[in-house]
């Protein structure tokens, strides 16, 4: 596997082909957790991985260097993903001196016994030298932690840049440019709606700052390294922190005994129905993980959320979703509720109270139906899709 960045900076991170569920994020392609050497007059690490991975990271480091020569570790997030071996690898390394942030040595010390680690709190008007090589900081608050930081390289303007711009994707590979850029895209999209999203103030200011630094290589924490398209995730970083919407249609629904999902069926063809240029999807929340309904809802335009009524509430796994999509924070969307109700539609109005106190805007009242669906009924349905389908539109075109 090719490591190198660049000649005496390498990859030595850990690939965890296996992980499924990261904190709940459907990590179906797995994960990794990137570490960093650079081999200089002074040798440094960047980030550590999940403590499980320690002793792969250590021994990694091994086969470039003795563990003795390693002068600094720098940790950019104090996310356990990252900074959980830091305990193992400190204690492994006798001449490593901890670079962070104070925030970070705070967060750390709420892990760790730090009493006994060798730690220099940097800013980012502090310049490391290596040799040849030099380190610098860039403080980037929230981004998605309090403490996250990047740290740059200068003369050979790599940028390490911890979750941001990562992906949670498991290869052989280490670069863009030995993988289909659309499946790193995707799953850079992923990430970013699930982690980041409620970031995204946070995330062009960031940007801002890193536009000031002439970029070669991004070095993300997760994923693959950016060292021929990192324009393109900067600027995919642009639109996706910016709220640019996409003319699309979402429809998340649960259903109890069909009705619902006729309903679902109905506003589906009809948002289909209104134009080619919408992209509609069907999503039922107990077949769609709510990582893809987040990594879809980032850039649509306009949803649809349907429910049956199950104990004078609607059907819980829509519940854990709404509960999920509200923490993310996505810019507002056109929104109808629907759904279908045996003796009490509860469970629709419980959806309408969602959507206004989420702050979207509605495109059509509510369609609560009784049993099953009378053909008045999903008549309505698809005028709803239609309705949400030039919302949709209407959205994209600002
Ligand atoms: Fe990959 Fe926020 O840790």
């Amino acid at each position: 596997m090719m490591t190198q960045i660049v000649k005496n900076i390498d990859w030595v991170g850990y690939v965890d082909w296996n992980v499924r569920d990261f904190h709940s994020f459907d990590t179906f392609r797995g994960a990794t957790y990137n570490s960093y050497l650079i081999r200089d007059t002074k040798t440094a690490l960047i980030d550590a991985v999940k403590a499980p991975y320690a002793g792969r990271l250590l021994q990694s480091i091994t086969e470039k260097t003795a563990l003795d020569k390693v002068d600094y570790v720098v940790c950019n997030h104090a996310e356990p993903d990252h900074a959980g071996g830091l305990g193992e690898v400190l204690a492994a390394l006798p001449n490593a001196v901890l670079l962070c942030n104070k925030k970070c040595l705070e967060f750390l010390a709420g892990y760790f016994d730090t009493s006994r680690w060798k730690t220099q709190v940097i800013t980012p008007d502090d310049k490391i030298p290596l040799g040849q090589f030099s380190l610098q900081f860039v403080n980037t608050p929230m981004v998605h932690w309090p403490e996250s930081m990047f740290t740059y390289i200068p003369e050979e303007q790599i940028l390490f840049s911890m979750d941001a711009f990562g992906q949670h994707l498991a290869t052989s590979e280490r670069f863009d440019d030995q993988y289909d850029l659309s499946y790193i895209m995707q799953e850079a999209k992923t990430y970013y709606a699930n982690i980041v999203t409620p970031y995204s103030k946070q995330v062009q200011r960031t940007l801002e700052s890193a536009a000031a630094l002439p970029l070669k290589v991004i070095a993300p924490s997760h994923g693959l390294i950016w060292r021929k398209n990192p324009g393109s995730i900067v600027e995919a970083y642009k639109d996706w922190s910016g709220g640019k919407y996409l003319p699309k249609v979402l429809i998340v629904y649960d259903s109890m005994w069909n009705s619902t999902e006729i309903l679902a069926q109905a506003v589906l063809g009809g948002a289909v129905s209104e134009s080619e240029k919408i992209d509609v999807q069907l999503m039922h929340v107990r077949k769609t993980p709510a990582t893809r309904i987040a990594a879809e809802m980032l850039d649509a335009a306009a949803v649809a959320f349907g429910t049956a009524t199950l104990n004078m509430q609607m059907m819980p796994q829509l519940s854990g979703v709404l509960t999920y999509l509200r923490g993310l924070k996505f810019s507002p969307k056109s929104a109808f509720a629907f759904g279908s109700y045996g003796w009490a539609q509860s469970g629709v109005n419980l959806l309408e109270q969602w959507i206004e106190e989420t702050g979207w805007t509605k495109t059509a009242d509510s369609l609560a139906v009784q049993l099953r669906p009378k053909p008045q009924d999903i008549a309505r349905a698809k005028e709803a899709g239609k309705a949400l389908a030039r919302a949709a539109l209407e959205r994209t075109q600002h």
